[in-house]
């Protein structure tokens, strides 16, 4: 019995570390969350080992040989048997709170200089907005997609405008929950460059596996350069406004090639625009579902671009997607 269970335990012990089975580790919150992660999944499985084999060895050792119809003999409980019984998993559950309580305070832990970005959710979309710069007078940096800094500390304050999403970046491993009402926080430095989905990990309706955006992890030049960018893409006229907006608002779902966004969420616009006039393009980013391209689905896009958009931005963006489209004929 011994030997079957080493044997089973090398097999488990390999096929756990040999494939990978968590995404990268972004941040320097991932390496807390996955130790405490695998702490578990080595309790639960050495659990597993014990009481299947103890299981299969008593169904083979103690099976009743054919024809024998008697009952078994009367058993009185073992005092010392439920004593290990008891004592063992509150043990091992009391390590596991412990552990994981600790590495919560850690990873929540966050130094006095750090940066603060706020998530606002809706359905379908994720908005990120950075308090403390400025894109143009009294008005805040505000992207479509999470754009940070490799090393530099950021703390998430996310609330939602209409129904629970959860806020996740599977490679930071932490996630939280957007509430309607409340503002929630977590913190994560990352520490890899590159680009990573954001997820929307809470069932927010009929446009749920959609609601995803990108995290971007640029070194602290490159993130210059991009709020620069944006910058200058606000100081630009209406039409370049525009785009702007675009890119902000509308990039994450839909594929533009002047504006160069390839997301495939709703219809490529490089091919449903041409031959649309002014108002209807305004329809259908007021009122999205009173005509919905075939192949999607209605309440998928936001209904409430009316209300949040000026009616100068709400025009900009239609005459940039005329001209985007063809020309503006
Ligand atoms: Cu938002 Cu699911």
């Amino acid at each position: 019995m011994t030997l079957v269970g080493l044997a089973a335990g090398a097999v488990l012990a390999a096929v756990a570390i040999f494939i990978p089975w968590l995404p990268d580790e972004a941040s320097r919150e991932a390496g807390l969350i996955d130790n405490a992660f695998w702490l578990v999944t080595i309790i639960c499985a050495a659990v597993f080992a014990v009481v299947a084999g103890v299981s299969v060895y008593a169904v083979y050792k103690f099976r009743a040989p054919p024809g024998d119809l008697e009952d078994g003999s009367p058993i009185h409980g073992h005092t010392g048997l439920e004593i290990v019984w008891t004592v063992v998993p509150i043990a091992l559950v009391v390590a596991i709170a412990v552990y994981s309580g600790v590495a919560l305070g850690q990873a929540e832990e966050i130094p006095e200089d750090h940066t603060v970005i706020e998530i606002r959710a809706q359905q379908f979309a994720w908005n990120f907005t950075y308090p403390g710069i400025e894109l143009q007078e009294g008005r805040q940096l505000s992207s479509g997609e999470l754009v940070m800094r490799i090393d530099d500390p950021v703390e998430f304050r996310i609330t939602a405008e209409d129904v629970i999403h959860s806020f996740w970046v599977p490679e930071f491993r932490m996630k939280q929950d957007a509430v309607p009402g409340i503002t929630t926080r977590t913190v994560v430095t990352p520490t890899k460059l590159g680009t990573y989905p954001v997820i929307c990990a809470e069932l927010c309706g009929l446009g749920h596996p959609t609601m995803r955006s990108q995290a971007r992890v640029l070194t602290a030049a490159q993130f210059d350069r991009w709020v620069e960018e944006q910058r200058r893409l606000a100081a630009e006229g209406a039409s370049a406004g525009g785009m702007e907006l675009f890119a902000q608002q509308c990039g994450s779902c839909h594929t533009l090639a002047d504006a160069g966004t390839s997301a495939q969420t709703g219809p490529d616009l490089d091919s449903v625009l041409p031959g649309q006039s002014a108002e209807e393009i305004r329809e259908s980013i007021v009122e999205p579902d009173a005509e919905v391209s075939q192949g999607f689905q209605p309440g998928v896009m936001p209904g409430n671009f009316g209300e949040e958009l000026s009616e100068q931005q709400l025009d900009g963006l239609v005459e940039y997607l005329r001209e985007s489209a063809g020309g503006g004929e």
